[in-house]
């Protein structure tokens, strides 16, 4: 069977950045910034980005030498070793990360509703838009409901196929992402009282670096360029021979961290402004948002663009999560893209279920102390992603021969700009990136 690849380089971009951008940028990037001091935690953020961006490339390297799923790429790379584990992981964990992301997924589906009805209206207290959230998340069926919606939308774009399902989508979507989130941000930096905001995301104050917030950074790092669990391996099978590697993911990458950035350029300030606590955490979106909506000027539209932005921005990246698993069972277990869609469909469906569930009716089921939706994001973003990514680059740095890695780096020699900067990047992913990434690991363990 013909093996589909992007259609040309903005496909690529906005495929990658798809994936990249998500509630990571828009949920977790900005209350990380409020919980580990403002800008000090960008600042510290930034030199992750770095580090993480040849382990990006490795993961596009592989796919597109391998022009094969994640699990199949070392099979074609490595055979007869066990790294097809390591592919088999990174088939698995996306499936994972998926089921619980399409959880919050849902929840941006609920809200989004609750805002184009009007539901927060002015008067609202930030009391009552917590326990206005605490109600809907420990519900049985509103919560399900949205999974299933979230879910649906994944599945129809991804049986739709790889360039007019994920390219397609990506190429509408992302530039009325950034648009949105623009819109968003000027008019949150336009409110009375803004400045406060801004100033704390732009103005280190250095002393609150410490190991804590060298791991934080590292883990949404990865978490934000989807790193380390097979979807940009996967995405980077379909990138065709003559893209350049190192300058899409870099363009990927500086369009993620851009956009966190922007994000918090629509939330901090008006956090600010309406003398709140940026410490927040998880609850940020949902319950100091709403609030700050209800009572601010124009608050409904702004409200109703935000989670129409966090749905869309939620979409682009579970379609990439998707895609690992029917990639795999289409070629591997020579399933239809129609049939592998419906697998992974049902198998996300049901843990994502467990997931919702446990804000409510299995609230007290634990499973190594820990509910099943924080297991599954615990697990997945603090252990199996650094690992896998960590595991990967030093596939690519140790296992891969060089001149293979360089080859795909340069397009076989012919990008010459590619030549000098190709090899820094070799270097970096043989020995900088796992040392480092081991280094603030065992840091954040031992302190
Ligand atoms: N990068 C996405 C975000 O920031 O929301 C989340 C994600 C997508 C993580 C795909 C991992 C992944 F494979």
């Amino acid at each position: 069977m013909e093996r589909e690849n992007f259609g040309n380089r903005f496909g690529v971009l906005v495929a990658m950045a798809g994936s990249a951008i998500g509630l990571g940028n828009l949920w977790r990037f900005p209350y990380l910034v409020g919980s580990y001091g403002g800008a000090a935690f960008v600042f510290v953020y930034i030199f992750c980005v770095l580090l993480c961006l040849p382990i990006f490339m490795s993961e596009v390297v592989v796919g597109r030498r391998s022009h094969a799923n994640a699990y199949g790429a070392f099979k074609v790379l490595a055979p007869g070793t066990r790294w097809k584990w390591l592919g088999a992981v990174s088939v698995v964990t996306p499936i994972i990360v998926v089921s619980y992301y399409s959880v919050v997924g849902g929840w941006s589906v609920e809200y989004f509703f609750k805002a184009a009805t009007l539901e927060f209206t002015s008067g609202a207290t930030q009391a009552g838009m917590s326990t206005m959230f605490g109600r809907f998340i420990s519900s049985v069926w509103s919560p399900i409901i949205g999974h299933t919606i979230f879910l649906l939308l994944t599945a129809g774009i991804i049986i739709a196929g790889v360039k007019s399902g994920i390219e397609k989508f990506g190429k509408i979507m992302m530039p009325l992402l950034f648009v949105l989130i623009i819109f968003i941000a000027v008019r949150a930096a336009t409110l009375p009282g803004a400045g406060e905001g801004l100033r704390y995301l732009f103005k280190p104050d250095f002393s609150k670096i410490d190991a804590s917030v060298c791991a934080a950074a590292l883990g949404q790092a990865f978490f934000s360029l989807s790193l380390g669990v097979g979807t940009i391996l996967t995405y980077g099978s379909y990138v065709s021979k003559n893209e350049n590697i190192i300058a899409s993911s870099t363009w990927t990458a500086t369009a993620d961290f851009l956009f966190a950035l922007l994000a918090s350029c629509a939330i901090m300030p008006a956090v600010f402004a309406f003398g709140l606590n940026p410490q927040e955490g998880p609850g940020l979106v949902f319950e100091t948002l709403p609030f700050i909506f209800a009572n601010m000027p124009l608050g409904w539209l702004v409200a109703i663009l935000f989670f129409l932005a966090l749905i869309v921005a939620a979409l682009t990246s579970s379609i990439s999560l998707y895609e690992v698993g029917v990639a795999y069972l289409v070629e591997e277990k020579g399933l239809s893209r129609r049939g592998a869609s419906v697998l992974v469909f049902a198998i996300a469906w049901i843990l994502g279920i467990l997931c919702s569930l446990s804000f409510g009716p299995l609230a007290d089921f634990h499973i190594l102390g820990q509910t099943v939706f924080n297991l599954f994001d615990k697990v997945s973003a603090n252990v199996l992603m650094p690992v896998g990514g960590l595991l990967l680059v030093i596939f690519v740095g140790w296992v891969m021969k060089k001149h293979d890695v360089i080859d795909e780096m340069t397009n076989g020699g012919t990008l010459s700009g590619n030549r000098r900067t190709s090899q820094v990047i070799y270097f970096l992913i043989r020995y900088i990136c796992p040392l480092a990434v081991v280094a603030v690991f065992l840091t954040a363990l031992i302190f």
